[in-house]
């Protein structure tokens, strides 16, 4: 079937587009129906169905007599290493930590949270939760002490599962004095750690608290896999809103075995013996769905990259390892795109290795300028994918599905809706606008299996950002428009989020980071644009009357707390001391507009500032730290 067929068929009849989807899928006991709208506006998905994720992720496959095809490869530059596990062995490895786990009392709906680099026990530890029902959070390892300690009071896990050491090409990070940090400054406190010990540093274990990764598991029955109810939670994972404190997304267990089922073929083009890479990290949600689960589930081999695009040694690891390990679709995000291409402009690297296996690169995350579509085009003459999507719905919301018949490309353009997903654009009285015009780009509920149904302890917030402005849709915080062939073009947020080389920050959360720095009275973050990141966080600083510190200070000192609060993911490296910041009338930062002189664009003077003036001193700060050099508007 094609896309518009198969797309229409969805349209027709949800349900037995769903039931049908579900086929696939192993059940403990089948569902009778796909959704469950009885508390409307939430809505779930095969709830009284049983299944459990691990057994379609892992031993479906060995049951059906793969367990010699490899599982996971995990592909190490940075210490110089390769791995390879076969669907058995990963089986054995992740009944093994399963079972330890149950012994030590971790039971059905408990939390776990998994603090790992990019190591094939990080997809272990996530399996083996969710082969009893454990419900993971997997934290980032660019994310401070801070960060960690919030998420551990909001998920409040029984047990964390962490590494001594994650690898970036320039320095070991010791993740375990973090965690003791974090530990220290959560209320909450987990009943154990068990830590795997990397030999780029191997940490002091805490008596009592922490067992090392292997004693832990010496001599522990293997657990089963239990069968949990279509709506369990599978896992949280945090993700930035307006505001400091993360949204914790939740994803049911069966909408996304099957979703991200589906997607495999349908989207990427792959099954049963194929390679598939996605070279993301296992804290975003792209290490979820598609290092981890979603090619499992799908019978592939799955990579686990721990190195960069560049610099591990240089611009040709993507195609070394495509080449040697028979890529057959490969995801990554346009800022990796972007870093390779700033090195190898032309491309020569790519002619030395035999990308034969290849037929697409997918590319999401972030807008895909069309600058870097087309050099990737020219590069690998295959086809370049952009697909649209979010933590909260853990897979494509849009995309040109490979796997149904490629649609024509349209640069700039994530192409069109998945079957699940009625996208239209909102004005700001939520009634749909015509193609071509710019609006809020929202989605009618209900969303398809897989997306979250909720926020973890947090259904008000859940409500209110997401369902409240729209009544019947959810907002997803983008903003754009559709073509008349129904193209999609995603042009902006309409909230806080900024999008750094792939990951998304809140400026809110950043702003309240440095509103806690002793001389700062007043702040705003803004994300500019950046050539390599997409966008790049610029802070401005009041500080308080009569302060004599000296402004270098100031913001040395304020770059530095951002990285002890949230983290170096935060990639913030730049702020001026300004004596005012522009605002309206009615006290309300103009950001936008900020954002508009220090990229140097034009806008319009908006109608509500309360003093033009600052404007000017707005763009003689920048200007002094090398920005908004050609700002005239
Ligand atoms: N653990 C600890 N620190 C980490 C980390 C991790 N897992 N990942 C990143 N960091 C640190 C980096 O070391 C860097 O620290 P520094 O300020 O001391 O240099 C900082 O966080 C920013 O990292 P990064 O965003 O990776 O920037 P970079 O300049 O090192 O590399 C790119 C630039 C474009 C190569 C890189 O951002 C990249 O590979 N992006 C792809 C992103 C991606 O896959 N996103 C997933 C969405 S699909
Ligand atoms: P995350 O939840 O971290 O995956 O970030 C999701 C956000 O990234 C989206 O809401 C968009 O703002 C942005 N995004 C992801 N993919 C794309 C894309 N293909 N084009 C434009 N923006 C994207």
């Amino acid at each position: 079937m094609d896309y518009k067929s198969t797309y229409a068929a969805w349209q027709a009849d949800p349900e037995a587009f769903w039931m049908e989807a579900a086929r696939a899928i192993d059940w403990d006991r089948a569902p009778t129906r796909a959704l469950d709208d009885s508390h409307a506006p939430l809505y779930e998905w095969f709830t009284d169905g049983m299944v459990n994720t691990c057994w379609n992720a892992v031993d479906r496959h060995v049951a059906a007599g793969r367990g010699d095809q490899v599982a996971v490869i995990h592909d190490s530059p940075v210490t110089d290493s390769r791995q390879h596990l076969t669907y058995a062995e990963l089986r054995t490895r992740v009944a093994r930590l399963a079972g330890a786990l149950a012994a030590r009392g971790v039971v059905k709906g408990d939390r776990v949270i998994i603090y790992m680099p990019m190591v094939p026990e990080a997809l272990e530890a996530m399996l083996a939760c969710a082969r009893i029902g454990a419900v993971h959070s997997v934290v980032f390892g660019g994310f401070a002490a801070n960060e960690l300690a919030v998420r551990i009071d909001d998920c409040r896990p029984k047990a964390i599962l962490a590494a001594s050491c994650g690898i970036e090409p320039a320095r070991v990070v010791a993740y375990k004095p973090l965690l003791d940090g974090a530990i220290e400054q959560a209320r909450h406190k987990p009943d154990f750690c068990v830590i795997l010990q990397r030999e780029q540093q191997v940490a002091a274990l805490v008596a009592g608290r922490d067992t090392d990764w292997h004693e832990f598991q010496q001599g522990a029955a293997p657990a089963d896999c239990l069968p949990v109810e279509g709506n369990h939670p599978a896992y949280i994972l945090y993700t930035s809103g307006t505001t400091g404190a993360p949204k914790g997304v939740v994803r049911p267990t069966a909408g996304h075995i099957v979703a991200l089922n589906w997607s495999m073929g349908a989207v990427y083009g792959v099954g049963i013996g194929d390679v598939f890479w996605a070279a993301s990290d296992v804290g975003w949600v792209v290490g979820h769905s598609y290092i981890c689960y979603a090619p499992l589930i799908a019978g592939c081999t799955t990579i686990v990259f721990e190195g960069k695009p560049v610099g591990t040694p240089d611009a040709s690891t993507f195609w070394r390892v495509i080449a040697e390990h028979g890529v057959k679709s490969f995801f990554t995000a346009p800022t990796a795109i972007r870093a390779v291409k700033r090195d190898d402009p032309k491309a020569e690297l790519v002619a030395q290795y035999d990308l034969s296996g290849l037929q697409a690169l997918f590319l999401a995350g972030e807008r895909a300028d069309p600058d870097t579509i087309q050099w990737a085009e020219r590069a690998l003459n295959r086809p370049v994918i952009d697909h649209w999507w979010q933590t909260e719905t853990g897979w494509p919301i849009a995309a040109n599905p490979l796997g149904l018949g490629l649609l024509p490309v349209k640069l700039g353009s994530p192409c069109v809706p998945m079957p699940g997903y009625d996208v239209q654009v909102l004005d700001e009285g939520g009634h749909p606008l015509p193609p071509g015009k710019l609006g809020a780009i929202a989605v009618k509920l209900p969303l398809p299996p897989g997306t979250l149904p909720t926020l973890w302890n947090a259904e008000d917030r859940f409500r209110k950002s997401y369902l409240a402005h729209f009544p019947g849709y959810y907002e997803t915080g983008d903003a754009g428009y559709v073509d008349e062939d129904g193209y999609l073009y995603i042009m902006a947020r309409t909230d806080d989020v900024i999008n750094v080389a792939g990951h998304r920050l809140s400026t809110g959360g950043m702003e309240e980071v440095l509103a806690g720095h002793p001389d700062v009275a007043e702040c705003a973050v803004i994300g500019i644009s950046d050539a390599l990141k997409g966008q790049s966080p610029l802070g401005f600083l009041c500080l308080n009357k009569g302060s004599d510190r000296d402004h270098a200070d100031v913001v040395r000192e304020c770059v530095a707390l951002m990285r002890d609060r949230i983290g170096p993911v935060a990639d913030f490296k730049r702020a001026c001391v300004v004596d005012r910041l522009p605002k309206t009338r009615s006290g309300k930062i103009l950001r936008a507009t900020m954002v508009c002189i220090a990229d140097g664009a034009a806008f319009k003077m908006p109608a509500t500032i309360d003093d033009p003036a600052i404007l000017d001193e707005i763009r003689a700060a920048l200007q002094q730290i090398g920005l908004a050099r050609n700002a005239g508007a």
